[in-house]
């Protein structure tokens, strides 16, 4: 039993990993702000801390008081568009509000982290599947905020022997019976067409000349608990005398190594709900790459991990039964 701090635990990938680490027995502290989090969303048997993990005194404070041993950092600013308008909100998070939480973490003595990265570290890859040593040049201030804290993962091992797992996710999708993804502003696909189903409101793809089969963009999907599972994985993987992360820090996709298009996603979801969905077809989004699907090996060889949901039916189908059993998500 490892007791570890769950930064951004009352959020989408948080809340579901939060409830993966208690399942497998450790104490779970979510520490979260509730800006976009959800107090519904922390998982029974975890302890909420409401509060900033930019504030490294009172962090510092709460990982001494409760012996908190490893921390997995969620809690981020993570919305493309919003990061290109506004840097200095992803830099001072992102980036000093992580540092700060490093800086507490040393003062502690808590020397293993999981932080949660991002595909978007990557920009435009020259060739898919991307490898996790692929060059890294993000396009926008949050795929380099998220580089950037990475980098500081990797020097606070040299220098301080913190051992750390950054996970780099790619486009992640689900729910499970109790958590499910309840965001505002929602930007992401799959949420988008399954409230168009609710709202019949309409439906935009965005862009279907890009050269791929069917001209709409290809992601590849992971389902949030496969994502939560490897976070446990990651976790036990920064243990004391764990040869993974001796060097310091480790490096891993998130993804399952294929892809769907936006089309197939659209079909995928009126399968599910039983009825066409109308989209229309509208110009390209900025900055969207046409191709992005994971080499995912690493985090099988070195996490152990297999993904047990890999159909869009099973990702779309467990978001669609989430909202409706949640209709307005978490009502908070
Ligand atoms: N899309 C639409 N219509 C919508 C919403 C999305 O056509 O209403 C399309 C996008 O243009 C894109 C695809 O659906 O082609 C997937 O878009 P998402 O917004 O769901 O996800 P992204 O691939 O843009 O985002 C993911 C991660 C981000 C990360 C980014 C890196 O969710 O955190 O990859 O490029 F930054």
């Amino acid at each position: 039993m490892t007791t570890i701090l769950v930064t951004g635990g009352a959020g989408y990938v948080g809340s579901v990993s939060a409830a993966a680490l208690l399942a497998a027995g450790h104490e779970v502290v979510v520490l979260d702000d509730l800006t976009t989090g959800h107090r519904a969303a922390v998982p029974s048997g975890a302890r909420l801390d409401i509060g900033s993990y930019g504030d490294a005194p009172a962090v510092e404070r709460l990982l001494l008081e409760l012996g908190v041993e490893a921390i997995l950092h969620c809690a981020a600013r993570s919305l493309v568009g919003e990061s290109i308008a506004d840097p200095g909100k992803y830099y001072r998070d992102n980036v000093a509000g992580g540092v700060a939480l490093l800086e507490a973490a040393r003062a502690a003595g808590v020397d293993r982290v999981v932080f949660s990265s991002t595909a978007a570290v990557y920009g435009v890859p020259d060739a898919t599947p991307i490898p996790e040593d692929a060059p890294l040049r993000p396009i926008n201030p949050y795929g380099e905020t998220k580089r950037t804290f990475e980098g500081a993962l990797r020097w606070y091992g040299e220098a301080y022997g913190l051992r750390s797992v950054s996970l780099r996710y790619f486009n992640v999708a689900g729910a499970t019976v109790d958590l499910g993804e309840d965001h505002d502003p929602e930007t992401h696909l799959i949420p988008a067409v399954l409230r168009a189903v609710e709202s019949g409101g309409p439906l935009t793809i965005f862009g279907d000349d890009y050269p791929t089969p069917d001209g709409t963009c290809i992601r590849d999907y992971i389902h949030v608990a496969d994502l939560a599972d490897a976070h446990l994985r990651a976790i036990e993987a920064t243990a004391a005398g764990d040869a993974r992360t001796d060097g310091g820090a480790v490096v891993c996709n998130l993804g399952v190594g294929g892809g769907f298009s936006n089309r197939e996603v659209v079909a995928a979801a009126a399968a599910v709900v039983g009825r066409e969905i109308p989209f229309t077809v509208g110009p390209r989004r900025v900055g969207d790459p046409p191709v992005l699907v994971a080499a995912a090996d690493r985090a099988r060889t070195v996490l152990g991990w297999q993904p047990k949901y890999t159909t869009l039916e099973s990702m779309v189908g467990s978001a669609w039964a989430w909202r409706l059993a949640n209709p307005g998500g978490y009502q908070d």
